[in-house]
């Protein structure tokens, strides 16, 4: 099973369409982080303690640790912004601090990260392409990552990023 969780708080855009053309081409589940309720992380190492890998808060996230448990592949899909990832998809990777690092051996992460950078060799796709690859070592889960540019609203410039998404999603 394959967990695709979006990052855009813009509806119907580049990254819901790139979630899409993933679920098209391997199958799996999309969960928009902007419909989501979840609290932020507090550090209050509840999860890694007491709780056994459960938090506190009960909200939206019991659902998606749920999911990520059971699955074999997480692609995490989100626009940048700031040479980060969004705001809204932030408090759920936090929260995914909850599973315990033996939980995500064999799993693989996937990072498909879309900027209005059109130069993919620019160094704001290694920059986050790095840091995925340390939080995949960190938990020991199998890594890969896709960075493109959506800056042309062109139709037909965009569809050939959907096709990179489709080829990257093949080797997932
Ligand atoms: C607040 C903000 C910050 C952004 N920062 C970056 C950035 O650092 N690098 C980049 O390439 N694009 C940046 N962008 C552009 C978005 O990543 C781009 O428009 C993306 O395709 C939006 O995805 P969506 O269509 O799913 O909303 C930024 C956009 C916003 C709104």
């Amino acid at each position: 099973m394959n967990v695709i969780i979006a990052g855009s708080p813009r509806k119907g855009r580049y990254s819901d369409r790139i979630a899409e053309k993933i679920k098209e081409t391997i199958g799996g589940e999309i969960i928009h982080a902007r419909d989501l309720s979840v609290g932020q992380c507090i550090a209050c190492g509840y999860c890694k303690g007491k709780g056994n890998g459960s938090c506190f808060q009960k909200d939206d996230m019991q659902d998606v640790i749920g999911k990520v448990r059971e699955a074999e592949c997480v692609i995490i899909v989100s626009p940048i912004y700031w040479w980060q990832l969004t705001g809204t998809i932030k408090p759920i990777i936090d929260r995914l601090y909850a599973l315990r690092a033996e939980e995500w051996k064999g799993k693989k992460l996937a990072f498909v990260l879309n900027g209005s950078e059109t130069n993919e060799n620019d160094r704001e796709y290694a920059l986050l392409r790095d840091q995925g690859k340390e939080m995949a070592d960190y938990i020991q889960a199998e890594y890969a990552f896709l960075g493109v540019g959506t800056a042309d609203d062109e139709e037909e410039a965009f569809s050939r990023t959907l096709e990179k998404v489709r080829d990257f999603a093949l080797t997932l």
